[in-house]
């Protein structure tokens, strides 16, 4: 079957290659495997992170289908929304954000980005998984406008196409390295990331186990959410012409690091924080990669990995968030 990556629209939005690095003085006081980080905080656009991959596909289909707008939805602080409304600014796209929540007296963090970005935000109340979209966009339509629809998270197929092209991104990275890295440990939430991924390591004919780790979730849910990301890869394998062998046990996740539930910190992100800023200078962010780091630190410690091997932590970005949570940070 032939790649067709090449082919699908794509606007260049993202800094890339995004550093591979080995961290070096983690692994002295860990004690364990060769640890290496793929920076997808540097990607550039709004102060980083993972989803400006997505966009780049998501973009790409909306100037290709001509329209006018964009229209996404996430939680007050949504990472993806932040880059989005980058983005659709960089491209010439009116950006609508439906976040969760109500608007607050100031606007901090990833929502002040938003503001400066020229988004519209709607307020959404309790429905922070951009359960409104269709609603809103359906307004806009009636409106005159022609918007773009983003699923929560830009997890579709055509977002997670981002994560495809970053495992290409890799392998050119891996070949002068001189070290086998066996083992891709990434934050799991609303799929795209880790689906891309999966496809991208079979595609690409890498030799990688990943390991997603469960940041909004304590158990896998019904459907299970490997299901749904089974579900994911094979529509993204489908798109690249590739074969949609996918099913649930095709993905690992690790539900075990959810502590007190989504966006709150505990001793689990804090010293991951610490550690990784302490050793190494780096900033995780608090909810996404500071509890990721969380567990590849558990996992090292309980002796999952050999000294001889060499794990991969994907540094997807989010460190708009950091300054929300200084109390967290520093009790
Ligand atoms: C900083 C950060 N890392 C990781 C993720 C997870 O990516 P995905 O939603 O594709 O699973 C997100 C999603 O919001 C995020 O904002």
């Amino acid at each position: 079957m032939t790649n067709r990556l090449d082919e699908i629209p794509r606007v260049r939005i993202t800094n890339l290659p995004t550093p591979l690095v080995e961290l070096k003085r983690l692994a002295e006081v860990l004690g364990g495997p060769r640890i290496f980080m793929k920076r997808d905080d540097l990607t550039g656009l709004a102060l980083g992170g993972n989803k400006t991959r997505k966009l780049e596909f998501l973009l790409g289909e909306a100037l290709a289908r001509k329209c006018d707008a964009v229209i996404t939805g996430g939680a007050t602080q949504s990472n993806h929304c932040r880059q989005t409304a980058a983005a659709a600014a960089a491209v010439g796209l009116e950006c609508h954000l439906a976040l969760g929540g109500e608007p607050p007296a100031v606007p901090e963090g990833n929502l002040l980005l938003d503001r400066l970005f020229g988004a519209t935000v709607h307020w959404c109340g309790e429905f922070g998984k951009g359960e409104l979209i269709p609603k809103i966009a359906g307004e806009l339509r009636a409106g005159g406008r022609a918007p773009y629809v983003i699923p929560f998270g830009g997890s579709n197929a055509v977002g997670a196409l981002g994560f495809v092209a970053a495992i290409a991104e890799l392998k050119e990275q891996l070949a002068p390295l001189g070290a086998r890295i066996g083992h891709l440990i990434v934050p799991s939430s609303s799929g795209g990331t880790h689906a891309g991924m999966a496809v991208g390591v079979d595609f690409f004919d890498l030799d990688l186990n990943v390991i997603g780790i469960g940041i909004d979730r304590g158990e896998p849910g019904e459907p299970s959410y490997e299901s749904e990301l089974a579900a994911l890869a094979n529509e993204v394998a489908e798109r690249i012409g590739a074969a949609p062998h996918y099913d649930e046990r095709s993905f690992q996740m690790r539900y075990g690091y959810y502590g007190g539930g989504y966006e709150v910190v505990g001793d689990l992100e804090r010293e991951a924080t610490y550690l990784v800023g302490s050793r190494e200078g780096i900033l995780l962010d608090p909810v996404y990669a500071a509890r990721a780091m969380g567990a590849l630190i558990d996992m090292i410690r309980k002796g999952e990995f050999a000294s001889s091997d060499a794990v991969l932590f994907w540094h997807t970005g989010g460190i708009p968030a950091i300054f929300l949570h200084a109390k967290d940070l520093v009790s």
